[in-house]
């Protein structure tokens, strides 16, 4: 167990990004019920995540992390769900038949609420109001009620979360993923696209193999590994009174366990050495993520390793790397060497998005080209390093948005205002994630015939 830890002790810590609750008493309230709440997830299955992730760190398989910037109240619902997954098991399915390579899937959803902001404040012409900091805590209109925090929304957030968990389970081990489903993923609206005749050849190979092993008695039915995966979930530990609230004790380890998602992340503002997110994070045994932004020195983040992996455990950690397709080349390096120096056990993410924002036409937007030009900068440093390139962590949705520029059927500037419907940060559309995922299929190969041979890959 943590020394000096409890799950309340990173209220004694300073800390950045908290919302401004008018009423602490329906504050604490609200914590006190959500406290009596079933987990959504189990410590069994961070477990099991944290294994799996190991393997990332050992070289010899890869992470897929990707959802919404901002899961919304008002974009709940089946269909939403049911496209974003389809549309990450074609990415998923393309990295494990594309590359070789056993892919673990964990998604930003069912739970990823809370946001970081920039500013403590927005304006718009002579009017200010406190920022959107995520329907788990206010809500985006621009009005002032609405800005106001409000404990109640933190219910809301845990029953949706709940609700959309429950789907994912479902399609995960119910069937949906199953193999012979493959060319069935494809999304409508994808169709006809250079990606959709890419990814029908690739299915047509794979119903081909399946066709194969079904000749031969290896069927989805005698084989559960065909027809079901394992699909994880994560979120940035943002609001720590909701983190705490759902903080429990494993009653198989006696282990303190975060029970809102499998795995949960500190992010790029909040990863203070001596604040209260690194605090809260440190004493439970989740696998964790921590992004690694351009401010980031060596040396800090080996003390933060220290504090949040003193173990050396593989699986326990992913460094989460997001610095702009500019400057991966300048700050990757340094990273790496000190890592490597010290013997530490990581797992290496690239997150293309956080680093690549810049606003056209006053939309906040990211030109896919300089996504695809970090994910390549993040290959190339770990090729001359000699080390894993274990991972992307991207911000993409099932929908056919109009949020980044670029791709192969391209979204323009002036196409930016047509649907853009994200609640945060500009997500990769179906098609753009999709383009995304061959590229990635094609780095991951051109590694495995540098490092060291890999295990064959299952779904
Ligand atoms: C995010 O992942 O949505 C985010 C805010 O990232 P970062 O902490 O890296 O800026
Ligand atoms: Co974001």
């Amino acid at each position: 167990m943590a020394k000096d830890w409890n799950p309340s002790s990173w209220r004694a810590k300073a800390i950045e990004q908290v919302p401004a609750y008018p009423d602490a008493n329906a504050l604490a309230d609200t914590e006190k019920r959500l406290a009596t709440f079933p987990p959504l997830v189990f410590a069994g299955e961070a477990r099991k995540l944290k294994r799996a992730l190991a393997e990332v760190a050992e070289g010899r398989s890869f992470l897929l992390q990707g959802g919404d910037c901002a899961e919304s109240f008002a974009e709940h619902g089946a269909d939403n769900i049911r496209d974003f997954f389809r549309a990450f098991l074609q990415m998923a399915v393309v990295l494990t038949f594309g590359a070789s390579s056993p892919v673990v899937k964990v998604g930003r959803i069912a739970g990823q609420f809370a946001k970081p902001r920039s500013s403590a404040f927005e304006t718009k012409g002579d009017v200010t109001l406190p920022s959107y900091r995520g329907d788990i805590v206010n809500g985006i209109e621009f009005d002032e009620a609405a800005r106001i925090p409000n404990p109640e929304r933190q219910e809301m957030a845990y029953r949706q979360s709940a609700a959309t968990l429950n789907l994912l389970r479902a399609f995960a081990q119910g069937g949906y993923a199953n193999l012979d489903n493959v060319h069935q993923w494809m999304l409508g609206f994808v169709s006809g696209s250079p990606q959709a005749e890419r990814y029908g050849q690739l299915a047509d190979r794979i119903s081909e193999t399946m066709n194969f092993m079904r000749a031969i008695g290896i069927t989805s039915e005698t084989h559960p590994a065909l027809r079901e995966t394992d699909f994880f979930t994560s979120h940035e530990a943002l609001l720590l009174g909701y983190e705490e609230a759902m903080t429990r004790v494993d009653s198989t380890s006696g282990e303190w366990y975060a029970t809102s998602g499998h795995m949960i992340w500190i992010g790029d503002r909040t990863r203070q050495l001596e604040n209260a997110h690194v605090e809260y994070c440190r004493g439970i045994k989740n696998p964790l993520g921590l992004k690694c932004g351009p401010t980031l020195k060596a040396d800090d983040l080996i003390r933060l390793i220290d504090v949040l992996n003193p173990q050396n455990e593989a699986g326990r950690l992913t460094l989460i790397t997001r610095f702009g397709h500019d400057k991966v080349a300048e700050h990757l390096p340094r990273l790496i060497r000190a890592v490597e120096r010290e013997g530490r056990k990581v797992v290496w993410s690239c997150d293309p998005m956080h680093g690549n924002t810049i606003t056209v036409n006053d939309y906040k937007t990211r030109p896919f080209d300089r996504i695809l030009g970090e994910v390549e900068g993040f290959f190339d440093v770990h090729r001359a390093e000699g080390t894993h390139a274990g991972g992307i962590h991207i911000e993409m949705t099932g929908k056919d948005v109009t949020e980044c520029t670029g791709g192969a059927r391209p979204v323009l500037a002036e196409d930016l205002s047509d649907r853009y419907h994200t609640h945060c940060d500009p997500r990769l559309n179906a098609n753009q994630a999709l383009e995304l995922s061959f590229l990635v299929a094609e780095r991951i190969k051109k590694e495995h015939e540098t490092l060291q041979p890999r295990q064959v890959a299952s779904f």
